[in-house]
This record gives structure tokens, C-alpha cells and sequence, in this order.
């Protein structure tokens, strides 16, 4: 099938990239011309597992092209995939101006019975909206089809080649139909919805996944204050089938580009129908609170962090991903930087995208040896298994004090307990103080 496919980000592009892996003729479209050249050379402009080599793969074979011109794109395009952002709005809904852009930028250009499917996340009546739009901009049929997606950062390739559902909302079953053909190499269960359900299971997902977190953070402070271990805890949870072990790691809260937005666009749509959906309320409230709680036990460790070395370990908001969009990390350094701590932080990947976001309020360390040198701390904020794989008892000997305070849970006792001098604070479970009075 002939695909264009509006935004190269990390929807966009993966979704691209595999439609043309199962045989698709497939036009990316993007107005960041950078973002284009990079990719006409084969070059991710995003940093995701296995993406690279099957963008120049796919790339050399013609299937996958790029270009910044939707009227080259959309021409003979069949299927037309809009994945632009959603970003948060400033009272919380969901900022559609890039979505409403991009279906004026299509309108004209539409070829007969064209499909346009909505991608990107959006509100329960965005793709009326959409609708609306295009058909007040041309008289060419069209069919509109919700096709939400689940993919994760850092597995996107293999989230969305082996996906655990997709989700088609349609109204015309013709269209609906068609989509399901164009995913049908891929072998995953297809679930055909109306197009408000379908729009309406993408939040709820996102709003249960993040409402997950924040009871198992809960449940974690709760553990710290009663002696128990959020380990055993949400392990003894997980077995059972109906909570099942997934998001039961508790930790330093949620971020990224999706679940921060989502809950509140999924809130603000509750309050403009009247309905009361408190639990999303604590939900954001816990999460705020757990972003600041490696700050919070420093500061009360150390009495005040003014020129304490504080090593902050990962910036990105979860591993395998560059994505710093409401990274924990950030919170951290700007409430560090306010006590006037020097924070030196090490992250293998994000070092760059963080730079455009902390500016020099942090110094960058190209090492996790350069980032703990001498310090007074280190916080553990994104779990990349290369800190999984540190040895302690070397950390902690670079250190001025050998403190950790590990956001994460990175570490087993065993290691911990191969340390001469250690303090180490985890989230949720017994601190453990080896070596000092
Ligand atoms: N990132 C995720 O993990 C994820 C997962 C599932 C769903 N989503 C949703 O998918 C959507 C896209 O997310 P993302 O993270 O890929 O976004 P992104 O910000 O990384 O990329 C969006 C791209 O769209 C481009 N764009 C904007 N207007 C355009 C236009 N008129 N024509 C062509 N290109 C245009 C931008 O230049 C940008 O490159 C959002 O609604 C998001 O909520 C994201």
C-alpha cells in the first residue's frame, strides 16, 4: 500500500520505518527540514533501539522515503498516518494546534477516498474535529479512521512490530477493514472499536499504567515507614494474574512525553463532562511528590546541600531513550541548583537534549568515574544497566562520603553488602549503613 505518514518523531518514524519493513511504500512527511536531511542520509535524528538499521535498510530500498513537502508526500498516498504532537496545553487539555495544522496542510491534497488515520494521542471528539476541518477545506471523499498507539520509548521497534493490540476506531467499516489489511504481516490481534472508544482506550491505558506507579510508590513510602520491602511486595502482588508484575517497580515517579500529559488531558476532559475523576487528582499529585524524594532525603541526610557534590546518575527519563519531556531528573537538578549544590551528571545517551533543557545550571561528566569523583552523593535517577552493572565498593572508594541514595532500586543487597563503607537509601525498602558510626 501506498502510506504517507505526517511526523517523524518517535511515533511517526517507527511507525514508518516498520510499515515499510512489511512491504509498504511508505512517505514520511515532517516540516523540521534537519530531522529530513538527517534521514534521507539513513541517520536517526532519535536515539531507539534497532530504528537505525532498518530506517537505511528500508531507506536504500526506496520503500522509505522522507521529504518536507506534503504535497510530494500526501499525491498518491492511500493511507495517510497522522503522528504530530499533542503536547499539554497550559490548562492541562490537550494542544491540538499541530494536529489541526496538519490536517489543513492535507486537506487540499487528498487523492480520492483517502484514508486518514489518527495516530497521535487525542481527545474523545478530536477525530470529528478533524473531520470537520478537512471537509470544510475540500470536497474530495475521505474516510477517517482512530488507530491510537502503545509503543514505549526505548522498545519502539519491537513494541510495534509486536504489538500487544492494536486498536482500529472506525465508523466506515470499508476503511476500517483497509487498516486492518495494512497491519496484517505484523500478526497482532486487532481489535475494531467506534472511534470515541478508540480514542477513549488510549488515555484510560495511559491514566491505569500511571495510576499504577503512584500506588506502588505509595505502597513503597508506606514499606519505608513500616519496615517492609517494596521487593518482595510488589512481588508477591505481581504473581497474582489480576495485578500482574508489570509497573510495580516503585521509584522516583513517572515522566516522559506521554504519561505526565495524558492523565492531566484525560482529567481536563473529565471536568468538561462533569465528571469528578479524583483518582487521576492523587494520581499527579503522588507523582510530584515522588519526583522530589531523593532531594528530600538528601537534604535531610546532609542538613543543607549548599557546594555539596551531588553525581546525579541518568538524566533521560527511562533507559534506552534520549527523551528528557518531563524527566524526573530535571526536577532534581533545578531543586538541587536552588540549595546551591554542584551537580555533576552522567547519562550515556541524553547529555545533549538535557543540555538544551538544564542549560550550565548542571555540569555534564562524560564518565560515571568523572560524575562521582569526590562527591558528597549520588543519586540514582535512571536505571541504565550500565549503573546496574557498577561495582559499589569501587563508587563508593571515589567518593568523598559514600552516600547513594538510589531512585531506582538498582542494587541487591549482596552488592550493597560487598561495600567496606556504603550508605545506601533505595526507595521503599530498609536503608542499609556499612562501615560508619
Ligand atoms: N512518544 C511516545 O512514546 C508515544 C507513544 C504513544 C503515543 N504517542 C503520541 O503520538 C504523538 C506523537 O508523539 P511523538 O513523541 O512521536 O512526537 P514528537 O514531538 O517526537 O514528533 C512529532 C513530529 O511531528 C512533526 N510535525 C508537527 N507538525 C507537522 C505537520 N503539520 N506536518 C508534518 N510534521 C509535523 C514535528 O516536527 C515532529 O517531528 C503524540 O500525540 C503522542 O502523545 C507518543
Amino acid at each position: 500500500m501506498k502510506i504517507a505518514v505526517l511526523g517523524t518523531g518517535y511515533v511517526g518514524l517507527s511507525t514508518g520505518v516498520c510499515l515499510s519493513e512489511i512491504g509498504h511504500h511508505v512517505m514520511c512527511i515532517d516540516i523540521d527540514e534537519q530531522k529530513i536531511n538527517k534521514l534521507r542520509q539513513g541517520i536517526s535524528p532519535i536515539y531507539e533501539p534497532g530504528l537505525e538499521s532498518l530506517l537505511s535498510k528500508n531507506n536504500a530500498a526506496g520503500t522509505l522515503q522522507f521529504t518536507t513537502s506534503h504535497q510530494e508526500g500526501i499525491k498518491n498516498a492511500e493511507i495517510i498516518i497522522i503522528a504530530v504532537g499533542t503536547p499539554q496545553g497550559d490548562d492541562g487539555s490537550a494542544d491540538l494546534s499541530f494536529l489541526v495544522q496538519a490536517a489543513k496542510d492535507i486537506s487540499p491534497l487528498l487523492k480520492h477516498d483517502a484514508i486518514v488515520v489518527i495516530k497521535s494521542t487525542v481527545p474523545v471528539g478530536t477525530n470529528d474535529l478533524v473531520k470537520s476541518i478537512i471537509s470544510s477545506h475540500t470536497n474530495t471523499p475521505f474516510k477517517m479512521v482512530s488507530n491510537p498507539e502503545f509503543l514505549r520509548q526505548g522498545s519502539a521497534i519491537k513494541d510495534t512490530m509486536k504489538a500487544d493490540r492494536i486498536i482500529i476506531g472506525a465508523e466506515d467499516s470499508a476503511a476500517a477493514l483497509k487498516i486492518k489489511e495494512m497491519y496484517r504481516p505484523l500478526n497482532v490481534p486487532i481489535l475494531m472499536t467506534n472511534v470515541r472508544s478508540a480514542e477513549m482506550i488510549k488515555y484510560a491505558s495511559n491514566a491505569f499504567l500511571a495510576t499504577k506507579i503512584s500506588f506502588i510508590n505509595e505502597v513503597a513510602n508506606l514499606c519505608e515507614a513500616v519496615g517492609a520491602n517494596i521487593i518482595d511486595v510488589a512481588n508477591g502482588m505481581g504473581k497474582d494474574k489480576r495485578i500482574g508484575e508489570a509497573f510495580l517497580q516503585a521509584g522516583i515517579g513517572y515522566g516522559g512525553s506521554c504519561f505526565p500529559k495524558d492523565v492531566k488531558a484525560l482529567l481536563h476532559t473529565a471536568g468538561l463532562h462533569g465528571v469528578n475523576f479524583s483518582l487521576l487528582k492523587e494520581t499527579i499529585a503522588i507523582n510530584d511528590a515522588q519526583q522530589k524524594l531523593l532531594f528530600t532525603k538528601a537534604r535531610i541526610r546532609l542538613n543543607q546541600l549548599k557546594d555539596k557534590k551531588i553525581a546525579m546518575l541518568g538524566l533521560s527519563f527511562k533507559p534506552e531513550t534520549d527523551d528528557m519531556r518531563e524527566a524526573p531528573s530535571i526536577k532534581i537538578a533545578r531543586l538541587l541548583s536552588q540549595e546551591k549544590a554542584k551537580v555533576v551528571a552522567y547519562d550515556p545517551v541524553a547529555k545533549e537534549n538535557a543540555r538544551r533543557i538544564l542549560g550550565d545550571t548542571i555540569e555534564y561528566a562524560r564518565s560515571v568515574g568523572e560524575a562521582v569523583e569526590n562527591a558528597d552523593a549520588v543519586f540514582i535517577v535512571t536505571e541504565w544497566s550500565e549503573f546496574k552493572q557498577l561495582d559499589l565498593s569501587e563508587v563508593t572508594k571515589q567518593m568523598k562520603q559514600p552516600i547513594i541514595f538510589d531512585g531506582r532500586n538498582c542494587f541487591n543487597e549482596d552488592q550493597i553488602r560487598a561495600c567496606s563503607k556504603i550508605e545506601y537509601y533505595p526507595v521503599g525498602k530498609p536503608s542499609i549503613v556499612i562501615g560508619l558510626e
